[in-house]
């Protein structure tokens, strides 16, 4: 699979592109915005695409042209205000979801946050304290769920960089707590690798269940 990661620079992103690079099933294009980076991956062997997610649609799209995934795993991080995470955290992810569309790309694998599916009925999240963030989360979730796109929605808990556990635990609903990126990364791979994923959105934090049997029980 080919497979366009928004947000290759980013922490999951980095563990996302090694281990598509080290898969013998997979192809990457990673998707960065700086110079600089396009220049190390391209050290790497991976092939890139130097595109700002302010930019148009259009722009995206083109990035995507080969892609047979799009896996969005970008954010504008705590550092930013709010304007910024609606222009990436909500826009950028709508777009990118438009983008696949335009490229013809169905399959599309979004990195979304835990419990962020409860935001509208509950309009607060006790662990979160930026509600523009999990209203950014919560929106882009929603369109993708309805833009029949052949969509996975992951939603883990706090993000650590612990080293890999290679076990996870999945439901609609968990307890918030810690997942480590790099097995994130292993269990966006492990979805696009099943199809049973395809139309399902599901917290995540780290467990006692091996990624790929995890999955099968969705
Ligand atoms: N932190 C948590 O505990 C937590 C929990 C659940 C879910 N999440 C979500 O998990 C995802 C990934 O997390 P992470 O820790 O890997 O995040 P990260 O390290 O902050 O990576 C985010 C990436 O998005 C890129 N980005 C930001 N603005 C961009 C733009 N305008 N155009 C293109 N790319 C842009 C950044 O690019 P640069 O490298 O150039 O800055 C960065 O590479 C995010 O969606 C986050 O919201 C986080």
């Amino acid at each position: 699979m080919n497979v366009l990661v928004v947000g290759a620079n980013g922490q999951i992103g980095r563990h996302l592109v090694r281990k598509l690079q080290e898969s013998d099933k997979h192809n990457t294009i990673a998707m960065v915005r700086k110079e600089e980076q396009k220049t190390r991956l391209e050290e790497q062997g991976v092939k890139t695409a130097l595109v700002d997610l302010e930019e148009s649609i259009e722009t995206i799209a083109n990035a995507a042209k080969e892609a047979d995934a799009v896996v969005f795993s970008a954010g504008s991080g705590g550092q930013t205000g709010a304007d910024k995470t609606m222009l990436i955290d909500l826009d950028g992810a709508i777009k990118s979801m438009k983008a696949a569309e335009q490229a013809g790309v169905k399959r599309f694998v979004i990195v979304s946050g835990i419990g962020v599916h409860r935001w509208h009925a509950n309009n607060h999240l006790e662990w979160m304290d930026s509600s523009p963030y999990a209203a950014a989360k919560y929106y882009a979730d929603a369109w993708l769920e309805r833009s029949g796109l052949d969509y996975t929605i992951i939603r883990p808990g706090q993000l650590t960089n612990e080293p890999e556990t290679g076990k996870v635990t999945v439901a609609g609903d968990l307890e918030h707590k810690h997942i480590p990126r790099e097995d994130v990364a292993s269990a966006i791979i492990a979805s696009l690798e099943n199809d049973r994923t395809i139309g399902k959105a599901f917290d995540m934090i780290g467990g006692e269940t091996p990624i790929k049997e995890v999955l099968k029980t969705l």
